[in-house]
């Protein structure tokens, strides 16, 4: 019995040896933007996709209530709130909006009613995970198209891309990746923090993608996700996708949460957070620290010392993460600071400050 899951040990210790072993840090928020850590110390998180300063409002708190949804909605789980939510999520982007119980099974069910064995994608090298995944299940042919080249082949029948790169912080240009194929864009880090209404990279560029994907589990503050398309769409994942038909439906509360969250996250919001973002980038570029991209997620890719540079910051109480492979290629490891409309001034300033502090 001793070596019933030796197996299961070496592949551990494979993981160990490359360096890839990956381990839990509790936190306990104490405010929008702080935290305890397990050893008592008190952090100022610059790390979450709380983008707004949603999650830990007192009013988005008591929406979490009611109780699971009991079965998938196909069976006895869909409720009023999951139906007011799609109808209010379909009114902002103007389309029918289908619900997930997270982004990564929103990606995971659109690809999946999109695509065929033998259909060709392009998918952008830097795509999430979800989408990798999403596409890998469809069966389709994936033609990976190098960072941010849209470079679609003739005969494709989709090209899949995010709005707001979560890794190096940047924004395609969407009307270059736009032709007879379809375009999805997966949003996921900028719906409710970018554009008009919160609609997003591509609503700020005045594009329409054939197909939207959304997360309420970032700048909305919950959990959630939600796919935007058109009204065949919404009724291809109710009827066959498969991680919106074989799963228990959202929680209630998650729905009234995001409800709630989607009219709390107004232009005001979306301005503190912009505010933020001015001040922390123009602070950095003072102090000769160069940045990716423009939004309210700051890559500052330093190499090999990223991560030392990281626990430095957080023995001055700043938790930023270090992002290394294989995340982001090997030489690019980098900080990757998030922004949240609660960051106060006083917060940036002294994030810079020790930032400019470790560098030296
Ligand atoms: C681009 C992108 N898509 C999808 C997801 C998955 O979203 P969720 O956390 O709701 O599963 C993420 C989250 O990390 C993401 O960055």
């Amino acid at each position: 019995m001793s070596d019933r899951y030796a197996a299961l040990d070496q592949r551990l210790q494979d993981i160990d040896r490359r360096g890839l072993r990956r381990h839990l840090r509790t936190l306990q928020p104490t405010g929008a933007t702080t935290a305890r850590l397990a050893d008592g110390r008190t952090v100022q998180v610059f790390c979450s996709n709380d983008y707004l300063g949603l999650a830990q409002d007192p009013r988005i708190q008591a929406a979490w209530a009611g109780g699971g949804a009991g079965s998938s909605r196909l069976i006895s789980g869909d409720r009023p709130a999951h139906r007011e939510l799609e109808d209010a999520l379909s009114l902002r982007f103007g389309r029918p909006a289908t619900l997930f119980g997270s982004g990564w099974q929103a990606n995971l069910a659109v690809l999946g009613v999109l695509l065929e064995r033998g259909d060709v994608v392009a998918s952008d090298s830097l795509n999430h995970a979800s989408l990798i995944d999403g596409l890998r299940l469809s069966g389709a042919t994936r033609i990976i198209v190098p960072h941010g080249r849209p470079e679609v082949p003739a005969g494709a029948r989709l090209a899949v891309v995010e709005g707001l790169y979560s890794m190096d912080g940047d924004r395609p240009d969407l009307d270059a990746w736009r032709g007879e194929h379809w375009l999805l864009v997966d949003e996921a880090h900028a719906v409710g923090a970018v554009g008009p209404g919160g609609r997003g990279v591509a609503a700020d560029q005045g594009v329409e993608p054939d197909f939207l994907v959304g997360t309420l589990g970032k700048a909305y503050g919950g959990l959630g996700a939600f796919v935007v398309g058109p009204p065949v769409v919404r009724e291809l994942l109710v009827s066959a996708g498969r991680s919106f038909v074989f799963t228990t439906g959202l929680p209630e509360g998650a729905a009234r949460a995001a409800l709630l969250a989607l009219e709390l996250a107004d232009d005001e919001r979306r301005e503190r957070l912009a505010d933020r973002t001015r001040r922390l980038r123009q602070a950095l570029a003072q102090e000769g620290i160069p940045t990716l991209g423009r939004d309210h997620v700051v890559p500052i890719v330093l190499g090999p010392r990223a991560m030392a540079v990281a626990a430095a910051l957080l023995d001055r109480g700043f938790l930023v993460p270090g992002i290394r492979p294989p995340t982001v290629p090997p030489g690019t490891e980098r900080l990757r600071i998030t922004l949240s409309a609660a960051h106060s001034d006083a917060q940036v300033d002294g994030l810079v400050q020790a930032l400019s502090d470790s560098l030296r």
